[in-house]
């Protein structure tokens, strides 16, 4: 079941119900102001960090979910009949209903009882501020008397005080009203230079500021007292809980439209201009005042909204499609490559699954992030590269995480993930052949953020190369530590105390337990490395990474395979996981995709075999699950992967993250068919129309589905936030589709699926614009036997790259069908 559809011309997906299984929600923004929205408007706003700058409360977990927002009401002031124009938190019936979401905006609108209003919710670019068009239209045949009401609820910046640390919180609150303008001030008498607006284009015919006021006692968002009879109480907050409504009246004639614009905004004062006059406790608003004026003119909004609508549709241009699947095209041409964005901005911080508090920016996450959008922001993946390989340590290894603000190791969370450096070295190799930049890898950067180790950004590397050969274990495979790529495999740290987190529990390193995983993350890292080094013509480091990769290749063929597929690791007492010795936990996905990535065993045989089995044993209609059978008690050996229910999560659930390695894998052995199936069993797109099953929105993956060992089998959770995102765009356009940036020029190796004929790419590649037609007899399995670039034949597969770059390369990819050598399995 549907509830609603993607408009592929507007990019935009039209929710046609309020409510729906989740709140689904978009993000506003695309740098340092950050919100959140559902489709009923819930959701919050940030200033760069969602902890330490949170503008405007949400209750997680509330109930119902979604509850804080940018609310709007509108009031019959004849009938004294009240609603909200996105549904909640009045959920009133609405007569009509439709949420719109866009790449960086939510429109929603609604009509009840004659009335028709829209809400139009954007962050102009390159401000710190939101706002909220509202367009009231009256369609009765008489007039209307109305009242607007926009609100928003602060948050008192730091949004883990604010949710727990209430002795205090109840006194600090402070507010100035000034101008018909809401500004929310409390701590700016002390260390904050930083204050919140709200404003509203029209002049008002009342405000509140304190919570109880507007809502009355013993009421909530759902049926505020000051709705109810059409009037605010002009309330000045001192501390409690301060808000921001603004009333306006409208008096509409039949047909009539008004305009009304809502704004709520971040502004930071020089630390010498907080106070006006000095020495007083008065905001000094003469700097934020013309920013608050030009925002609420309506021509400045529509303005901005053009610019933003160009914005993305720039953005996007660097990759577009025409493959023929509809979900591929709508996939790769929008909602992909946006989730990519959002992940870059976001990491895993901010989202109805992530509650802001929690997480920084992730090591591994991060780079693997920039999969996804290296080629659409490459100065601002070449920033993040660098601000990584600043948190990396001495030896090698990583904090597992920083935080945004301060960009500093979380000591929290420490370090000990082996698998980490490697992922630096992935990133780096990809941004190197999108952009040929080469200057990066001279870059100084400091281990640890501390000033005086500065090294180069290829020393680095190099140290990440060196983390992993100085640890590996009997079998000669790398050492776990604390867990590799699946956080929950902790086979060092036992922890027995109820609550503990089994990341930072106490950890010994055994010195046994080893990762297949980590080994394969290695052979391709070291690849990458030995490509890095000879074109710097650094012979011996080329030397050094070709040789330990093929040391780690042979340790992985006499201590990883299983048989029929790659093994997971081994424990702390050197038992095997992920085997046919084992009854629960046999085999595991990660180490069939990432080795077959890396190469291992695809000349022999054991590729197909290893996948074979995948298909076999792990793969469902709803994606691959992580591992078979689940684990059915708490193993304690294991770590937090046995904590979860059977599958649900890392303990046997479909974390669709590891899928596009799978799908990677099936076009390394030359299955496109195989690629695409997998592709589409997760991809949103495709899951739409069971939206009543899958849950989360259909526009964007989600990070875990619900696998076959839970009653919820196809339920998604953790939408947004996820590296499912960057992996599923790679895994598309340049496996499956096969335009691969390559350090030398432009990779186009498609294995592309049987039924598929010719299909149209445009990819903007270090600056020049190619237009890239594959040329496919349907029905047939294909390769690219030459190239013809701009009238030119190439042999092969590479376009090189052009004498002068910024103008168009006109390339055509011919095809020739070859034998199907590998039937499909069941599935
Ligand atoms: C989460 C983490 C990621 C990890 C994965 C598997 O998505 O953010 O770092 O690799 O879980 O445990
Ligand atoms: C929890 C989650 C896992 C995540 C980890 C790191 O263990 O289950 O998915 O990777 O936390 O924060």
């Amino acid at each position: 079941m549907r509830y609603g559809h993607f408009d592929d011309d507007e990019r935009e997906y039209v929710i046609s119900r309020p409510d729906t299984p989740l709140p689904w929600i978009n993000y506003l923004g695309t740098e340092d102001y950050i919100g959140i929205i559902s489709n009923t408007a819930g959701g919050y706003s940030f200033y760069r960090d969602a902890r330490l700058r949170r503008l405007t409360r949400y209750r997680y977990n509330n109930a119902p979910l979604d509850l804080g927002g940018r609310y709007v009401y509108l009031r019959d002031d004849e009938s004294g009949a009240y609603w909200s124009p996105s549904w909640q938190p009045v959920r009133r019936d609405l007569d009509d209903y439709e949420c719109r979401h866009g790449l960086g905006y939510t429109v929603i609108r609604s009509r009840f009882a004659g009335i028709h209003a829209e809400v139009l919710y954007q962050v102009p670019l390159g401000e710190t501020l939101e706002t909220w068009r509202v367009r009231v239209t009256n369609t009765r045949e008489t007039a209307a008397s109305l009242s607007l009401f926009g609100t928003v609820e602060f948050c008192l910046w730091d949004a883990n005080d604010d949710a727990t640390n209430f002795q205090r919180n109840y006194s600090i609150g402070e507010v100035e009203v000034e101008d018909g303008v809401i500004y929310h001030k409390s701590e700016y008498r002390e260390r904050r230079d930083h204050f919140a607006w709200f404003a509203c284009s029209e002049p008002a015919a009342g405000f509140d500021t304190q919570r109880d006021a507007f809502t009355g006692p013993y009421r909530g968002w759902d049926r505020p007292v000051a709705v109810e009879r059409g009037a605010c109480a002009g309330s000045v907050a001192n501390g409690w809980q301060p808000i921001g409504a603004h009333h306006v009246r409208l008096a509409l004639a039949p047909g009539e439209t008004r305009e009304v614009v809502f704004a709520l905004g971040y502004w930071e004062n020089p630390t010498d201009r907080k106070f006006d006059p000095p020495g007083s406790q008065r905001i000094d608003k003469r700097l934020v005042r013309p920013v608050i004026e030009r925002h609420l003119r309506p021509d400045r909004v529509a303005q901005a909204f053009d610019e933003l609508r160009g914005y993305w549709r720039s953005l996007l241009g660097a990759l577009e499609v025409d493959t023929g699947n509809e979900h591929v095209d709508r996939m790769v041409n929008a909602w992909n490559a946006y989730q990519c964005m959002v992940t870059l901005n976001l990491s895993r911080s901010a989202s109805l699954f992530e509650s802001g508090i929690g997480r920084g920016m992730g090591f591994r996450d991060s780079n693997q992030d920039l999969l996804g959008f290296v080629h659409l922001v490459p100065e601002r993946a070449r920033l993040r590269i660098l601000d990584l390989a600043a948190t990396q340590l001495p030896s090698g290894g990583a904090y597992h995480q920083y935080q945004p603000l301060t960009k500093r190791g979380n000591d929290a969370v420490g370090t000990d993930f082996n698998d980490d450096p490697l992922w630096l070295v992935l990133a780096v190799a990809a941004y190197l052949k999108e952009t040929g930049d080469r200057g990066i890898l001279d870059e100084l950067v400091p281990y640890d953020s501390r000033p005086g180790t500065e090294a180069t950004l290829y020393e680095h590397l190099q140290r990440s190369i060196s983390y992993t050969l100085e640890r590996t274990g009997p079998h000669g495979l790398p050492l776990i530590g604390r867990a590799d790529w699946n956080d929950c495999l902790n086979l060092n740290s036992l922890s027995e105390m109820p609550g503990e987190s089994f990341q930072t529990a106490p950890y010994r390193e055994s010195g046994v337990a080893e990762s297949v995983f980590i080994a394969g993350l290695f052979v391709l890292a070291a690849g990458e490395m030995a490509q890095i080094a000879t074109r710097r013509g650094d012979g011996r480091e080329a030397r050094r990474c070709g040789a330990a990769a093929e040391r780690m290749r042979t340790a992985v063929d006499e201590h990883g395979w299983d048989g029929a597929w790659f093994r997971r690791a081994y424990d702390r007492a050197g038992e095997a996981i992920g085997s046919a010795r084992n009854a629960e936990g046999r085999i595991f996905v990660e180490p069939q995709g990432i080795c077959v990535m890396a190469g291992i065993g695809v000349e022999d045989g054991r590729a197909e075999r290893a996948l074979a089995s995948v298909r076999e044993l792990l793969a469902t209609p709803h994606g691959i699950m992580l591992h078979q059978p689940a684990y059915s008690r708490f193993r304690a050996g294991l770590g937090e992967i046995s904590s979860y229910p059977p599958g649900y999560k890392e303990n046997g659930g479909i974390f669709c993250h590891t899928n596009p390695w799978v799908m990677i894998a099936e076009t390394i052995v030359g299955d496109g068919d195989a690629a695409l199936d997998y592709y589409l069993r997760t991809c949103p797109s495709a899951r739409e129309s069971i939206s009543e099953i899958h849950r989360c929105e259909p526009y964007v993956h989600a990070q875990m589905i619900a696998g076959r060992d839970a009653p919820t089998h196809g339920e998604a959770k953790n939408s947004w936030l996820t590296g499912t995102a960057a992996w599923n765009y790679v895994a598309v356009t340049q496996w499956i589709l096969g335009i691969r940036p390559d350090h030398d020029g432009l990779r186009i190796d498609p294995r592309l699926p049987t039924d598929w004929g010719d299909v149209r790419v445009t990819r903007r590649f270090r600056d020049t614009t190619y237009r890239i037609a594959i040329r496919k007899q349907r029905g047939a399995v294909a390769r690219v036997t030459h190239l013809v670039v701009d009238g030119r034949v190439v042999d092969g597969t590479l376009v090189p790259l052009p004498a002068s770059p910024g103008g168009v390369v006109v390339v055509e990819a011919c095809t020739e069908p070859v034998p199907d050598r590998r039937p499909m399995g069941p599935g």
